[in-house]
């Protein structure tokens, strides 16, 4: 009896052994790493989350251009927020024989395993703008996100002229590392002052799938809840200022009240130089773009590629490049996106009268 006992327990203990090795091998050893030769053609495959906001469709064109330049092959995939989606796309590009992926990745969880089954075949994967999370991931290409939120919310609380004043928190969405990140710096600033009794928070939620309409209701409950009292919106991204913006313009309170956001879209610029946004966050893409083909065309060669530190994204600590943001609001719009090029100052001015418009 108490032998066949510990028979069942080896047998359990052997069980749970093998769960952790097979893991293991799936994630961190996969097969060996197909390596191009210096004169042989590569082939990149690049697995998008969506097009939905401005800046992704500069992402794919910059993508495709740079690897254009570069001599590489690339196909693109756009998933349009749907995970079963994107790990299919990313098997069918695995499928094509890419010697090399880059995923922007809908959820960041769900994504990592796209990673394993690349890590299967010998693929190295780039992990672009949003972490891939608990995964053995090759590189993480993205911006200072933390330093965004912080960004953000300093601004706010440099600008806002009440004591205490009343912030709500419009957070991006929860499945996306990128909006935990924000949060993480938005909070970095704003937690001494809430301490220090200078910021009081109405709110602080995030917007499903970043979507404008789910911003636009969490502001809209926030008015509601203190009675049109709202000092400043944290707004993570440019989608959802516009759609606080949309809110605050239902009391008349657009341009009353400091909205932040991120990524310098066209019609974010426009409410910026209308007063209605504050300021955003430009991130200028290129840097991102062409550092990942070109980090790209390295792994497949297997070749080392520089990094400037590491994150941590439950796994491992991934070898990352983090890119510099940039605050903008109307005072230096002329000396930032427009000098870049991002966008030009006829865009942002159009339809507006000529007085109104930054020189
Ligand atoms: C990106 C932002 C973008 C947001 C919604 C984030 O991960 O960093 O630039 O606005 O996703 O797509």
């Amino acid at each position: 009896m108490r032998r066949s006992s510990l028979i069942v327990l080896l047998f359990i203990f052997a069980l749970i052994a093998g769960g952790c090795v097979s893991s293991n091998q799936q994630t961190n050893t996969g097969a060996a790493r197909k390596k191009k030769g210096p004169n042989e053609p590569i082939s990149i495959g690049f697995s998008m989350d969506t097009l939905k906001e401005e800046r992704w469709q500069r992402d794919k064109d910059l993508v495709e251009k740079h690897a254009k330049e570069v001599g590489a092959q690339l196909s693109v995939q756009v998933a349009n927020g749907d995970d079963n989606l994107q790990i299919k796309q990313a098997e069918n590009l695995l499928t094509q024989g890419v010697d090399v992926l880059i995923v922007a990745p809908h959820n960041g969880e769900v994504a990592a395993s796209i990673v394993e089954a690349a890590h299967r075949q010998g693929v190295p994967v780039i992990s672009y703008d949003r972490l891939i999370k608990n995964s053995d991931v090759d590189l993480y290409i993205s911006h200072q996100v933390v330093k965004m939120g912080e960004m953000q919310a300093k601004y706010l609380l440099d600008h806002v002229n009440k004591k205490p004043a009343n912030f709500v928190i419009v957070g991006g969405s929860p499945t996306d590392n990128n909006a935990l990140l924000l949060h993480q710096g938005q909070m970095n600033v704003l937690k001494p002052a809430i301490d220090r009794g200078d910021v009081k928070i109405v709110t602080d939620q995030y917007a499903k799938e970043w979507q404008a309409s789910a911003a636009l209701n969490i502001v809209e409950n926030a008015l509601t809840q203190a009675n049109n009292q709202v000092d400043a919106v944290v707004a993570s991204n440019d989608g959802t200022a516009r759609g606080a913006v949309q809110a605050l313009e239902g009391q008349n309170l657009a341009g009353k009240v400091l909205v932040s956001g991120q990524d310098a879209d066209l019609a974010s610029l426009k409410l910026i130089v209308e007063g209605k946004q504050t300021m955003t966050i430009y991130k200028p893409i290129q840097p991102l773009a062409y550092g990942a083909v070109d980090a790209a065309v390295k792994l497949a060669r297997g070749e080392k590629v520089d990094t400037t530190e590491t994150i941590d994204n439950g796994f491992k600590k991934v070898p990352a490049i983090l890119l510099e943001p940039i605050a903008v609001d109307r005072n230096n719009l002329v000396s930032t996106v427009v000098k870049d090029g991002y966008h030009t100052l006829e865009e942002i001015c159009a339809n507006l009268p000529p007085e109104k418009c930054p020189k």
